[in-house]
């Protein structure tokens, strides 16, 4: 398509918005025919943050790039909008409460939602990168009654680059010998990392790798990466999460074949997770939309670990209801 599209990042001036933009704008998310419209939303502190990359946006003299807007008003940053990533969060600060955190966040993502219900094109596609990401998309879908909710997603696929990545070096393989590596549930140190049905080549990873690396190595450094990432760069991941988000754009956009990924799409009940919840699965990406997977066999190590990160969804889903968010 030549039409442009029209781009929305929220928490534009942070530093995955600092590796994300410029990406976009040669061409990465959506493809190199694609023309983008860049709205840049913030709050005043990080106003003049994405003040600075919108000029470098401009020095980068990108040929897809028809515009570059800032704006602290989520109605004009999402009117017409085809691609929402929403980005900015609030994070934990000391002695915040979970309760707290949720609700912080709700007073963010409840008008976003809100605003992307009253303005996005009808095509919208949103996807939640900021934290807690699973629950911060159910609180906007909430708020978006005329979107379908398949189109708000939560962002896994940095989980699922993370594990792939860790087999692919375990078994000495380029990382798209690699498919079929699953991330269940929560976008947290609960989460599933499940290679179960991972091929390599395709034969099964199962008989190459034994149960004790898996369940005392690989689970654990997957699910532990983002802090392993903190201790050793001094700050949170900013690049690979940026790149898992043009990913996942790029996939749901324009089709997966017939391989895997993972992404926190809204619930259908499949695989005993509760209807309307955002959990991770493994999706592929058909015609424009996500579709989980179906019909996989669940063994019972997987099963209690999908069952731990899905009842964690439920205690935050249950915590917002209760603050009236959702
Ligand atoms: P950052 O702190 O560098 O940037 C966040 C930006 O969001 C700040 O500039 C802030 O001013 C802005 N912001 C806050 N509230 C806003 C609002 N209501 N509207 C617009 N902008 C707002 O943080 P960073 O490193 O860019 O991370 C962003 C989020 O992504 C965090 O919540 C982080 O936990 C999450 N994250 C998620 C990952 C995933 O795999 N799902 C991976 C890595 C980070």
């Amino acid at each position: 398509t030549t039409t442009p599209v029209t781009v929305t990042v929220t928490g534009a001036g942070g530093q995955i918005g600092y590796a994300l933009l410029f990406r976009a704008a040669s061409g990465q998310l959506l493809g190199r025919e694609t023309p983008v419209h860049l709205r840049l939303l913030e709050i005043p502190q990080g106003r003049a943050a994405a003040e600075g990359t919108a000029l470098e946006l401009e020095d980068g003299a990108f040929p897809l790039v028809r515009s570059v807007t800032v704006t602290e008003d989520a109605t004009a940053a999402f009117d017409g909008v085809n691609i929402a990533l929403l980005v900015g969060a609030r994070p934990r600060g000391p002695g915040m409460e979970r309760a707290d955190l949720l609700e912080a966040n709700g007073r963010i993502f409840g008008p976003q939602g809100e605003a992307i219900n009253a303005g996005a094109a009808s095509d919208v596609r949103i996807l939640v990168v900021g934290n807690p990401a699973n629950t911060n998309a159910l609180i906007a879908s909430a708020h978006a009654p005329d979107i379908p909710a398949s189109r708000f997603t939560a962002m896994t696929r940095l989980d699922h680059n993370r594990a792939i990545a860790q087999l692919a070096a375990k078994l000495s393989v380029p990382v798209a010998a690699i498919d079929r590596v699953i991330v269940w549930g929560n976008h947290s140190a609960s989460q599933y990392p499940d290679i179960s049905h991972a091929t390599v080549n395709g034969r099964p990873v199962t008989d190459l790798v034994d149960e004790d690396w898996l369940a005392s190595e690989f689970i654990p450094r997957v699910a532990r990466r983002g802090a392993e990432i903190i201790e050793v760069r001094g700050s949170s991941s900013a690049a690979s999460a940026a790149s898992a988000a043009l990913d996942h754009v790029h996939d749901w956009v324009n089709g997966t074949g017939e391989r895997w990924t993972s992404a926190g799409v809204v619930s259908d009940g499949s695989y005993g997770v509760p209807e309307g919840l955002i959990s991770s699965y493994p999706v592929r990406s058909v015609g424009g939309e996500w579709e989980i997977v179906p019909g996989l066999e669940i063994d019972a190590f997987s099963r209690a670990r999908i069952d731990a990160s899905v009842a964690e969804l439920v205690e935050e889903r249950e915590a917002v209801r209760a603050l009236g968010l959702v």
